[in-house]
């Protein structure tokens, strides 16, 4: 017995090494040559030093078809297990393309199912590192019932455990489904795609001539579909992006973010605030840079900061607790809501309702946008799930109007007449059914038309409608706002607000789910 040991440990030191090796020294070259990680090279730069332990590291494929049965695959082409980001507890996998160019068949898919079920059952972010050529072609339906039931941890796990996707290399066909219903996709600019039909399909259906880049890279995604909520230079800086991502996150519904020691003092006021907003209503400022004085260390991790830029959304901190921004931006279509703000809006609301995360909203709204383009799109309706998720929302809900809060996106934005905790509004805000010379203009046709000096009269009735209703005080009045304040007190005001509200306690009506229009 003594004898037989040390052999048999050669044997699963011989047998890990070359598991360790994915498909080869060849194949992991033409990797690196292609500007990408290998998977377990991503695996040991996303997770805290030596943490990562390996499950299922054996299981292999039991295709036999077109040659299957004399194909080794290690790991089968993915590397499962958990490890630590921060200390904290993270389920990964990550898809190795030198092996079968990381096609995904039944042993691939089980090892990935089995990663959920213990992210679920033990409430921890899963991780997801996607570089694939999608269902393994000899496995055939055996690969689509795999993406299948992938498909279904990842709805059932969807408000339970965040789920982050990052796509490091093609993501292609039904595949792109996964990711897709995770809460965050990072794409790697340059080296990574998705699509749902590819240039070759695009060609022979609809004769367009059309890159992979230019059909689904980084950029289209991250600026123009909204598909990628991050966007990122090289491999490794997604895979930071992704620690620092997981950092303001909880591990699942059930417990609160985590808390960070802050260096930033909560009673700190800044002064520059009140000089922000222009003195015309009509000049753009740069909301942003509200956000960055208000909260801690002027540190903002914006979600899909490329698309829809006219709404910013993204994770702060606020005395070391995670909250979720919502703001307009004034510099991009004057802050007004459109279709894509409104659900790049709404999920992330939705997102930060699931896992617990306060959500402080700043207001410079001048409405919903005008326009055929919009209407035909369908603005009601995706307007609505903006307005639907912050109804919804029980989180603490706090929000400052800066500058507009016109129409009906007032009600929207986090207003309290829709379970708004604390509304606060600037000086400067100006609440009304909608702006003053829209207004004059339907309420005082006659007169204009009428008037000896229509240009006269009408800045006079301007003057006179923004003294009456362009401004905080009817709202206040009314108890619509709790305060109106300076602007220089914005971060005292809100972080004394989450404390008072850390026990909040509040439910919606019990039902099967809502029925968000979508
Ligand atoms: C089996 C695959 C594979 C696949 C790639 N490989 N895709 N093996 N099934 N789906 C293998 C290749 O045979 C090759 O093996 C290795 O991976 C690397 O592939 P290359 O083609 O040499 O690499 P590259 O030139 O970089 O091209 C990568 C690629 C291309 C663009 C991904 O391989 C490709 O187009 N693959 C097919 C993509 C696809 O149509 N998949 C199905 C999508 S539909 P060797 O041994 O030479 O290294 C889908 C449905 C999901 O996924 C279902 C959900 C409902």
């Amino acid at each position: 017995m003594t004898d037989r040991l040390p052999s048999r440990q050669d044997e699963l030191a011989v047998r890990r090494a070359r598991l360790e090796e994915g498909g080869g020294g060849d194949r992991v070259a033409r990797q690196h040559a292609a500007g990408k990680l290998t998977a377990r090279e991503r695996l040991s730069e996303l997770l805290d030093p030596g943490t990562f332990v390996e499950l299922d590291r054996f299981v292999t494929h039991r295709a036999a078809a077109f040659g299957m049965d004399k194909v080794e695959a290690p790991a089968d082409g993915v590397v499962t297990g958990y490890g630590a980001i921060e200390a904290r507890l993270v389920y990964v996998f990550s898809q190795d393309f030198t092996v079968l160019g990381g096609s995904l068949g039944e042993g691939h898919a089980a090892k990935i199912c089995k990663l959920m079920d213990l992210a679920l059952r033990n409430g921890a972010p899963v991780i997801g590192l996607n570089d694939s050529g999608g269902a393994r072609i000899q496995e055939g339906v055996v690969s689509l019932g795999g993406y299948a039931e992938i498909f279904l941890r990842n709805t059932l796990a969807s408000g339970v455990v965040p789920q982050i996707s990052a796509i490091m290399g093609p993501c292609a066909g039904g595949a792109v489904y996964s990711p897709a219903i995770t809460d965050f996709t990072v794409m790697v600019r340059g080296t990574s795609y998705m699509f749902v039909t590819g240039p070759q399909v695009v060609k022979a259906v609809m004769h367009e001539d059309v890159t992979s880049e230019d059909l689904g890279g980084a950029e289209v995604h991250a600026a123009r579909s909204g598909v990628a909520h991050f966007i990122a230079d090289h491999d490794l800086d997604a895979l930071r992006l992704i620690r620092r991502l997981v950092a303001y996150l909880p591990q699942n519904n059930q417990e609160g973010p985590p808390r960070v020691p802050c260096a930033d003092p909560p009673d700190r006021m800044d002064p520059a605030l009140d000089a922000v907003v222009p003195e015309d209503p009509h000049r753009p400022y740069d909301m942003r840079e509200v956000i960055r004085r208000v909260v801690d260390g002027g540190e903002f991790l914006e979600v899909h900061e490329r698309f829809a830029q006219n709404l910013l959304t993204g994770f702060a901190r606020l005395d070391g607790r995670s909250v979720g921004i919502v703001a307009q931006q004034p510099e991009a279509l004057a802050g007004a809501l459109d279709i894509n703000s409104s659900v790049k809006g709404a999920r992330f609301v939705r997102f930060c309702d699931a896992f617990n995360i306060p959500l402080v909203t700043f207001v410079d709204v001048p409405g919903f946008m005008p326009g055929t383009g919009q209407e035909h799109g369908g603005i009601i309706r995706h307007g609505a799930k903006l307005l639907f998720a912050y109804c919804e929302a029980t989180v603490p809900k706090l929000a400052v109007i800066t500058r507009k809060a016109y129409g009906g996106a007032y009600d929207v934005m986090s207003s309290k007449h829709i379970r708004g905790d604390l509304n606060l509004a600037w000086p400067t805000a100006e609440i009304a059914v909608m702006g003053p010379e829209g207004a004059i203009d339907i309420i005082f046709r006659r007169e204009l038309a009428e008037a000896g000096d229509p240009e006269g009269t009408r800045a006079r009735l301007v003057a006179e409608y923004r003294r009456q209703f362009a401004n905080p005080y009817v709202a206040a009045g009314r108890g619509y706002l709790d305060d109106i304040i300076e602007p220089r007190e914005t971060r005292p005001r809100l972080i004394s607000a989450l404390r008072m509200l850390e026990g909040k306690r509040d439910r919606n009506p019990p039902k099967k789910h809502g029925n968000i229009p979508l």
